[in-house]
């Protein structure tokens, strides 16, 4: 059976780059990985208090990735970090303690950016705190997108360069999920 990746993609705002790139993977990973964004919107800020009375928006969260065999991070790079929303997800995956989604899943992170370092500092944080939580991370390849106009088109990934590294990218994800499944 095809596995489920749950997306989780840092940027809420309708015309972003990493959304967009989400989409581009998710089809051309079609018949390889089947991919859910996850809509991290939806979720209120973390409190303490609600953990033993869960917002039904969590509960929907972490249901999605308790079922799914592999997590995708899709995050652009905020202030030299990675998003809140991102981080919030996180808090909300990992408890109440003893009850975290996250232990043992296989996780990849990519994300773009128009800067000229892309987002490779964010992906070095949240690779960091996704060992912590005890995912187990991909290595390589790294994707640092420099975004450029003409990277996607009506979802599709346009530049043929990038379509060649992406596909790359979905293969090695895809064998990596499948090894640690088994
Ligand atoms: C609050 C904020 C902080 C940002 N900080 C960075 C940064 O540290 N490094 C970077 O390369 N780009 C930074 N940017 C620019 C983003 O890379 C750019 O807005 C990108 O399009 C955001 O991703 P999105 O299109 O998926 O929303 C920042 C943008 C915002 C809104």
């Amino acid at each position: 059976m095809t596995a489920k990746v749950a997306v989780l993609v840092g940027s809420l705002r309708k015309g972003s780059i990493n959304r967009q790139l989400a989409e581009g993977l998710s089809r051309l990973a079609r018949g390889k990985l089947e991919f859910e964004i996850l809509e991290l919107g939806d979720l209120p800020h973390y409190n303490q208090d609600q953990e033993n009375d869960l917002p039904a928006p969590v509960v929907r969260f972490k249901k999605k990735i308790a079922d799914a065999d592999a997590v995708l991070f899709v995050s652009p790079e905020f202030n030299r970090s990675f998003p809140a929303s991102i981080k919030n997800a996180i808090e909300w995956g990992s408890r109440p303690w003893g009850k975290s989604v996250w232990p043992g899943k296989p996780a990849a992170i990519v994300g773009a950016t128009p800067g000229a370092i892309g987002t490779a500092v964010a992906q070095m944080q949240l690779r960091g705190v996704l060992t912590a939580i005890g995912m187990h991370v991909l290595g390589n390849p790294e994707i640092y997108l420099q975004y450029k106009d003409g990277h996607f088109i009506d979802g599709d990934v346009a530049d043929e360069g990038l379509r060649k590294l992406l596909s790359g990218f979905v293969d090695t994800f895809a064998d990596f999920v499948g090894r640690l499944r088994q």
